[in-house]
């Protein structure tokens, strides 16, 4: 049994789809344990709520692994360990420090909108836009110490269209991100994922 910590910031729709998928794939080996938030104002809290699972909030000014050991300690109270545990970044607005990536290495994933390496880092849907690029999509990967750097283990992409605005082209990445999440999810709890250097393998 895998035991699965989520981070959020925000509206938590990502961490939403895992949450349901998993209501509704009980053969799938993994237990939600703990929702954890940088703000407490988080809509996703309300959402998690639904859920009956456990929420924290971690809201205040330290810094890299002052801040993140705090985390680091909720996950452990909930039994997120290195050996047993998933961390899912779901719209978590904050780089993580190396000492955690350390930790909790090869076992933390984050999906971003937007088809890696193209456009990381913040407002990735209208940087692509005002790129003009054509096709776009999302990613979910491994989380190394860089920005949206880490091994990618699947992506999907999105037409853009002449009248797509940053809201049409983000809703539309967004109904994607709620499929790829879930099923990399899935993925890494059935054990079908290895890594060779910087590449995944899913067998
Ligand atoms: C999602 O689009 C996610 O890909 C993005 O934030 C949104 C969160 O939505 N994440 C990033 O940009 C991370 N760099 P949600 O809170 O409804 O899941």
């Amino acid at each position: 049994m895998l035991n699965l910590g989520i981070l959020i910031s925000g509206r938590g729709s990502n961490m939403e789809s895992i949450l349901n998928y998993l209501r509704e794939n009980r053969t799938v080996d993994i237990c939600p344990k703990i929702i954890i938030s940088s703000k407490p104002e988080a809509e996703g809290l309300r959402r998690a709520s639904k859920f009956g699972i456990p929420t924290r909030v971690v809201y205040n000014d330290s810094k890299g692994w002052d801040y993140d050991s705090e985390i680091v300690n909720v996950l452990q109270e909930y039994n997120v360990n290195p050996e047993n545990g998933l961390v899912c970044l779901a719209g978590y607005m904050r780089l993580l420090s190396p000492e955690f990536v350390q930790k909790y290495k090869m076992r933390i994933l984050n999906i971003h909108p937007s088809l890696l390496p193209s456009f990381p880092g913040l407002n990735s849907q209208k940087k692509a836009l005002d790129y003009g690029v054509k096709v776009t999509g999302c990613t979910v990967h491994f989380v190394d110490e860089g920005l949206d750097s880490g091994p990618i283990i699947a992506q999907k992409h999105v037409l853009v269209s002449d009248n797509d605005t940053c809201e049409t082209l983000s809703d539309r990445i967004l109904e994607q991100e709620h499929i790829l999440y879930p099923y990399c999810v899935q993925l890494f709890s059935k054990n079908r994922i290895s890594i060779q250097g910087r590449k995944v393998i899913v067998n």
